[in-house]
C-alpha cells in the first residue's frame, strides 16, 4: 500500500471543518474504497480514533468498506423504492450478473461481486429521489422509473454482455 498518496491526500485538507469527510471521500476515489490498512494509517496520522472514522464512513451509504467491481450498481431499497418493485429489480440484477442469490448477508447490507469483478451490487437506503421510484445508482449515475425489461440495455452501457 503506497501510503505517500494517503499522506498528499491528507495535506489536501488542512482546514478542520469536514476534513475526515474530505479525506474519505478521496481515499475512496482513489482504491474504490476505504481499504482498512489505510483508515488506520490516517487515524494515527491524524491522531482520531479509529472508531470515529468509521462512524462516518458507516453513515454515508456512498463509502464501500469493502473492495468493488468496476462498476457498482446500487439498488435503492427505500420504501418509495420497495413499493415500486425494487426487490424484483434486484432479483432481475442479481440473475442477469450472475451472482448467487445465496450470497446476501442477512442484515440486507451487502456488496457481491462478479468474478470478473466488472459488477457490484449493493443495496443502499434512499437517493433523495423518490417520485422516480423505483431507482436504481451505477457509479455517479441514477436511472429512475427502472423497469425490469430496461436493466439489459442499462447494463450494456457499463460493458455487460448477456451470456
Ligand atoms: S426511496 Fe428510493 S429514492 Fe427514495
Amino acid at each position: 500500500m503506497d501510503f505517500k498518496v494517503v499522506d498528499e491526500i491528507i495535506d489536501k485538507y488542512k482546514d478542520p471543518s469536514g476534513r475526515i469527510l474530505g479525506i474519505l471521500e478521496d481515499i475512496q476515489d482513489t482504491y474504490n474504497y476505504l481499504p482498512k490498512e489505510v483508515m488506520v494509517y490516517v487515524s494515527k496520522k491524524l491522531n482520531v480514533p479509529l472508531s470515529s472514522l468509521y462512524s462516518v464512513a458507516t453513515f454515508y451509504s456512498f463509502f464501500n468498506l469493502e473492495p468493488v467491481g468496476e462498476h457498482l450498481i446500487s439498488v435503492c431499497m427505500g420504501t418509495a423504492c420497495h413499493v415500486k418493485g425494487a426487490p424484483e429489480l434486484l432479483e432481475s440484477l442479481k440473475h442477469l450478473l450472475g451472482i448467487d442469490v445465496n450470497e446476501v448477508t442477512d442484515d440486507g447490507k451487502f456488496v457481491l461481486t462478479t468474478t470478473d469483478r466488472k459488477f457490484s451490487l449493493s443495496s443502499a437506503r434512499c437517493f433523495g429521489c423518490c417520485s422516480m421510484a423505483p431507482v436504481i445508482r451505477i457509479d455517479d449515475r441514477i436511472y429512475g422509473y427502472v423497469k425490469i425489461k430496461d436493466l439489459p440495455a442499462i447494463l450494456k452501457e457499463y460493458g455487460w454482455k448477456e451470456k
